[in-house]
C-alpha cells in the first residue's frame, strides 16, 4: 500500500509533462495545418492576454478580471462627433443578421456581418435567432436612451470584453469586424423608435 502511495506523485508528474508534451504536439499541427491566405493571417491563432485567461478551465479571479477589463475599456473608440445613433436601422438589420465575413477571400474591410442573430434575439418577427445571448427584443424600448445606455451600449459592441472579460461576444470594434459606420447603424436598429425591434 505505502510503495503505492509513494508512487502516485511520480505518476502525475510523468501525467502532467504528457500533457505538456501534447500541448506542445497539438500546437505545432495547428501551426502547420494552416496556411496563412488573404486575410486570413496565422496570427489567428494566437491568443491575446484575454483569450489565454479566459480559455483556461476556471475563470480569472476578481482582481484579474477588473484589470483585463479596464485594459479592453481604453481599446474603445467613442463616435469623434458624439454621433452614436444616427445611422440608417434597415442597415443596422442587414448587418446583425448577416453571418459572413472575416473568410480569406474577404478584401478588407469587407461587408462583413455582425451575425447579431446567431445569439440574439432582435426583432421579434424573425423566428431564427440564438439564445447565447440575452434577448434584445425590445431594446431602448425596455432601458430607455439615456446617455448612460447609449455609451454603454456602443462600448459593448465595439468591445464587448470590457464589461465581461470572459463574454462570448466577439469585439466587433476592436477585432476590426464591423467599422465604425457598420457599429452606428446596428445602434440605429437597437435605439430607433421606428426599428422593428422596438415595435
Ligand atoms: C457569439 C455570441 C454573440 C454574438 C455573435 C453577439 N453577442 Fe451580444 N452578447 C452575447 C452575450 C453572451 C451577452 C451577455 C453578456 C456578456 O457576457 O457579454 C451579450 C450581450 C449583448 C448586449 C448587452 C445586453 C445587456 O443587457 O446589457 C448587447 C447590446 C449586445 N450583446 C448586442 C449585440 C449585437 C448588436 C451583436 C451583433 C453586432 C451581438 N451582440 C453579437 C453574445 C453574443
Amino acid at each position: 500500500m505505502k510503495k503505492i502511495l509513494m508512487l502516485a506523485p511520480l505518476a502525475l508528474c510523468a501525467g502532467a509533462a504528457l500533457a505538456a508534451d501534447l500541448d506542445a504536439k497539438v500546437a505545432e499541427m495547428m501551426k502547420t495545418s494552416f496556411k496563412a491566405n488573404g486575410i486570413a493571417s496565422l496570427d489567428r491563432q494566437v491568443q491575446d492576454e484575454i483569450q489565454k485567461a479566459c480559455s483556461s478551465p476556471n475563470d480569472p479571479d476578481a482582481a484579474t478580471m477588473k484589470r483585463l477589463e479596464e485594459a479592453q475599456l481604453a481599446t474603445i473608440q467613442w463616435p469623434a462627433d458624439g454621433n452614436y445613433t444616427g445611422g440608417d436601422w434597415k442597415e443596422g438589420a442587414k448587418i446583425a443578421i448577416s453571418g459572413r465575413g472575416l473568410t480569406w477571400t474577404d478584401a478588407s474591410p469587407d461587408n462583413n456581418g455582425g451575425g447579431c442573430y446567431n445569439c440574439h434575439a432582435m426583432d421579434p418577427a424573425e423566428v431564427s435567432a440564438g439564445t447565447i445571448g440575452p434577448s434584445l427584443v425590445g431594446y431602448a424600448k425596455l432601458r430607455g436612451s439615456s446617455e448612460e445606455v447609449v455609451k454603454y451600449t456602443w462600448g459593448k459592441l465595439w468591445n464587448a470584453k470590457a464589461y465581461n472579460a470572459c463574454s462570448n461576444m466577439p469585439r466587433n470594434g476592436y477585432g476590426k469586424i464591423l467599422t465604425e459606420a457598420q457599429i452606428r447603424h446596428v445602434m440605429a436598429y437597437l435605439f430607433d423608435p421606428a426599428s422593428p425591434v422596438n415595435k
